[in-house]
């Protein structure tokens, strides 16, 4: 949801901003813009488009001279995307130029009040306001202009700001948005996140709320909204360079599904030892014995992550789990008290509504537990406790090995949580373990065999429209595949509880209608034959998605069929995603797809 990014040092910074740009573009990627203090004044490039636009605009940033300077990758809310609406903004007389991420809600009464004052404005968005108003405040000092004009802000943001009477000076805000910054020999950074710096360096400062910090090329100083300075921790990340590139694969969507084996192994492993799960550092154990409820609160594949999770923990644990659209959650007056633990899902960390919602379980009493992605984001920093998916740095958009390595913790939390309370058999406690470290094995298995996943996806990639039909976690991991599907192919596809398609979505099928029915859950493999003998019946062609073992009950109805290796039925969504991610890639390969930045979407959404 917006990438911004500032460098001051001894180097041109236009290709050190190009550069964190790229890294930053799964944030957003309707325009791209850089403004660069050259000692004088401050020049701005700016295009609309993907930053490849920017980059021959500005001649991969040589046109650009000066070695200070902000750059900005947008996910538009305000305005839509053009040239005008591109950050970065810069105030009227062209002293002060901003790159912003998040929203100013009160954008209109600002810009009311400074248009009153003679003002006039380029753009439709809220930035162009907070950079007037920066101006408007400026008195020979950057710091105390900027420090003054965000006590008037309200609404998210991370800002960076640049002046051209203050040409060796960057300044960052942040409230309810991520930004850090960061420290190299050559030079000092301020970013969205680690990505954006990390061929520079791993040394980085997490900003708080209405921390200010001022960027120089000797130094990054930090204050408080009063301008008392203080001091902050350095951290060193421990992600690599090579984690953030493709490494030689066409896209990173591929190159992560690839390395789900890996990070669901590395996600695991700290948590079991001597053939148990111990999750004690996180959840106490008396306090777990005392939960009545669980709350799981997420969006998009981290919802579909926590239905999953639902079933699981109500099979083995036996207490009650509801799982809640985060953006839903703070509006349905949820019934929570100290003994309702709330988990949040979420692969960046810093999604709004996830982290609103986190909020507002801790407001309610309830015990907070984040599973995340990104250490030191804002969901994480607000949990009581959080568990870290390893599954290093997601560049695709649709989220692969994030998803993968979610869901294992939840199977860590569900085996956790039914031994505290009592209630799993020792044999089926093993069973379930054992089965849950040969994952990462079985997976490869699947990756290897995925040729006939891609020729499926040959077949079917001209589909317009098509349903995934499941039962129980069957039909919880037809949410996810369906969603995949949308995300990257722009096939209009559904997922439906596989007894649920004849209360009236059944009109839709006709002819020749594809219908991929998830077939793995044994328990309930001949209920959900039956409704795709339904579907056969009014013409659609079935492909089906089952184990080794259920492989000839299955093929024996369905038109085609893919088949992932025999596990615990936990286990089973974990191996089937695989399939429904790969079909997913490929279909949006054969239909010439921009597969890894998907139209209107971004990776991480900071605005509710
Ligand atoms: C966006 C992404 C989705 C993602 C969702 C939640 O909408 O496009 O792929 O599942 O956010 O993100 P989170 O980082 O909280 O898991």
């Amino acid at each position: 949801m917006c990438g911004i990014v500032g460098y001051t040092g001894s180097k041109q910074a236009a290709p050190i901003l190009l550069e964190g740009l790229a890294r930053l573009e799964y944030r957003g990627y309707d325009s791209a813009g850089i403004a660069i203090n050259d000692g004088d004044k401050i020049n701005v490039v700016k295009a609309m488009g993907r930053l490849a636009v920017l980059c021959e605009k500005s001649n991969g940033g040589a046109a650009a001279p000066g070695c200070i300077g902000i750059g900005h990758t947008r996910w538009a809310t305000h305005g839509k995307p053009s040239d005008a609406n591109s950050h970065p903004h810069v105030s009227e007389n062209g002293r002060i130029a901003i790159v912003h991420n998040g929203i100013i809600e009160n954008y209109a009464s600002l810009k009311e009040m400074l248009v009153n004052r003679g003002r006039v404005f380029k753009s439709e968005t809220d930035t162009e306001v907070a950079a007037q108003l920066i101006d408007y405040y400026y008195n020979g000092n950057i710091l105390e202009a900027v420090s003054r004009a965000v006590r008037e802000l309200e609404g998210s943001y991370a800002l960076g700001v640049v002046c051209a009477d203050e040409p060796n000076t960057i300044v960052g805000v942040k409230s309810h948005a991520p930004l850090i910054v960061a420290y190299s020999d050559d030079g000092n950074f301020f970013a969205s996140d680690v990505m954006a710096v990390i061929s520079h360096t791993k040394t980085v400062t997490y900003l708080e709320d209405d921390e200010i910090a001022v960027v120089r090329n000797d130094g990054i100083k930090f204050y408080t909204p009063f301008l008392d300075e203080i001091k902050k921790e350095k951290c060193i990340v421990d992600w690599d360079i090579s984690a953030a590139d493709k490494c030689g694969y066409e896209h990173y969507m591929y190159k992560e599904i690839m390395e789900q084996p890996d990070a669901v192994r590395r996600t695991i492993e700290p948590y079991i030892s001597d053939g148990r799960v111990d999750l004690s550092a996180v959840l106490d154990r008396d306090y777990v014995k005392k939960l009545n409820r669980i709350f799981i609160a997420a969006c998009g594949s981290s919802y579909h992550v926590g239905v999953i999770a639902k079933y699981n923990i109500e099979k083995l644990a036996r207490v009650p789990v509801e799982v809640v659209l985060a953006s839903e959650f703070r509006y349905c007056d949820p019934i929570v008290d100290q003994n309702t633990l709330v988990i949040c899902i979420s692969q960046s960390g810093e999604t709004a509504d996830t982290l609103e919602a986190q909020r507002e379980a801790k407001r309610l009493g309830a015990a907070t537990l984040a599973i995340v992605n990104v250490e030191g984001s804002s969901i994480a920093k607000s949990a009581d406790k959080v568990i870290y998916t390893k599954a290093g740095p997601e560049i695709a958009v649709a989220t692969t090995k994030a998803y993968s390595t979610q869901l294992a913790v939840t199977v860590l939390i569900a085996l956790y949580t039914a031994e505290c309370c009592e209630a799993i058999p020792d044999s089926e406690y093993d069973k379930i373990l054992s089965e849950l470290l040969s994952v990462p094995e079985k997976m490869l298995k699947i990756l290897d065999d995925k040729a006939n996943i891609q020729y499926l996806a040959y077949q079917h990639f001209n589909n317009e429209d098509l349903f995934f039909i499941g039962r129980n976690i069957d039909y919880a991991l037809s949410l996810e595949g369906s969603l995949k599907l949308k995300e990257i192919s722009y096939i209009h596809s559904e997922a439906y509880a596989a007894g649920e398609l004849k209360h009236g979505t059944i009109s839709l099928v006709v002819d020749d209608t594809l219908v991929i029915a998830v077939a793995s859950y044994g328990r309930l493999v001949e209920k959900t034959l039956s409704n795709a003998l339904e579907v056969k019946a009014r013409g659609a062609h079935v492909m089906g998605i089952t184990t080794e073992s259920l492989k000839q009950k299955v093929g024996a109805v369905t038109d085609e069929i893919i088949t992932i290796p025999d596990t615990h039925e936990v286990l089973l969504p974990s191996l089937a995603v695989l399939p429904l991610q790969l079909f997913a890639y490929y279909v949006a390969l054969y239909r010439g797809c921009d597969i890894d930045k998907p139209r209107n979407l971004a990776k991480s959404v900071t605005v509710e």
